[in-house]
């Protein structure tokens, strides 16, 4: 993704035609050729260390299909550094791990945004247990829920090194991006963390260069 001007969170409100809107269009677009007989639907979205670009290529991808009338649901699963309620700017009260741990259900939390079609389950407040509300029953039950109502499922998570969240998730998911950092992450680290998915089956659908500040 080439560097945006950054004056906005969402760099997609750099309208049509910008360089920026049409990178992660052409993502879109390569997720969309990359799905074989299986249907990809649910991509957990993922890099090796923080700060790569994971949420902001989550945001931008989620509005690249919502501008092509996909409905999105974008769900931050980022339980212990979450960004997309402050991206979006909605409340974060409620989320994902109020809804996890049992207080709240989807209908409740999961907010419309300003882009039609978009649809964000924001993290919630942080929670003790991120991991194993991650890896609970009720997740996959989460999952299954929202399927029928979206076209994809975007999932924000932490770092595939930092903590095992993304690899839990990943196993919950039909396919994982990657977002490397352009220039700032070493091709070992990038293999490190592919080996940690690895383990874990996870189906690496590929990774998206960023040009991360
Ligand atoms: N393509 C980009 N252009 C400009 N700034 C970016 C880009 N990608 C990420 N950033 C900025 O870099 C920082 C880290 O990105 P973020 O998506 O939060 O990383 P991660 O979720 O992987 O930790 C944020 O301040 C974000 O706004
Ligand atoms: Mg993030």
């Amino acid at each position: 993704m080439p560097r945006s001007i950054p004056r906005s969170k969402l760099f997609i409100d750099g309208g049509p035609g910008t360089a920026v809107s049409e990178a992660y269009r052409i993502l879109r677009t390569n997720i969309e050729y990359a799905q074989g007989e299986r249907r990809i639907k649910t991509i957990a979205i993922s890099s090796s260390t923080q700060g790569e670009g994971k949420s902001a290529t989550a945001a931008n991808l989620a509005a690249a299909f919502a501008d092509s009338k996909k409905k999105v649901l974008l769900v931050d699963a980022n339980l212990r550094d979450p960004i997309q309620q402050s991206i979006f700017d909605v409340p974060n009260r409620h989320g994902l791990s109020t809804l996890l741990g049992g207080q709240d259900e989807l209908g409740d939390v999961a907010v419309a945004t300003t882009i039609p079609y978009l649809t964000l389950l924001p993290a919630g407040p942080i929670p003790s247990n991120p991991a194993e509300l991650l890896g609970s029953e009720r997740m996959a039950q989460l999952l299954e829920e929202a399927k029928p109502s979206y076209d994809v499922i975007l999932i924000d998570t932490p770092a595939v090194l930092s903590f095992a969240d993304a690899q839990i998730m990943a196993v919950q998911c039909d396919s994982v991006l990657m977002v490397a950092g352009k220039g700032t992450v070493k091709k070992k680290t990038l293999g490190k963390a592919a080996s940690v998915l690895e383990q874990v089956n996870a189906r690496v659908l590929g990774v998206a260069l960023n040009e991360a500040r």
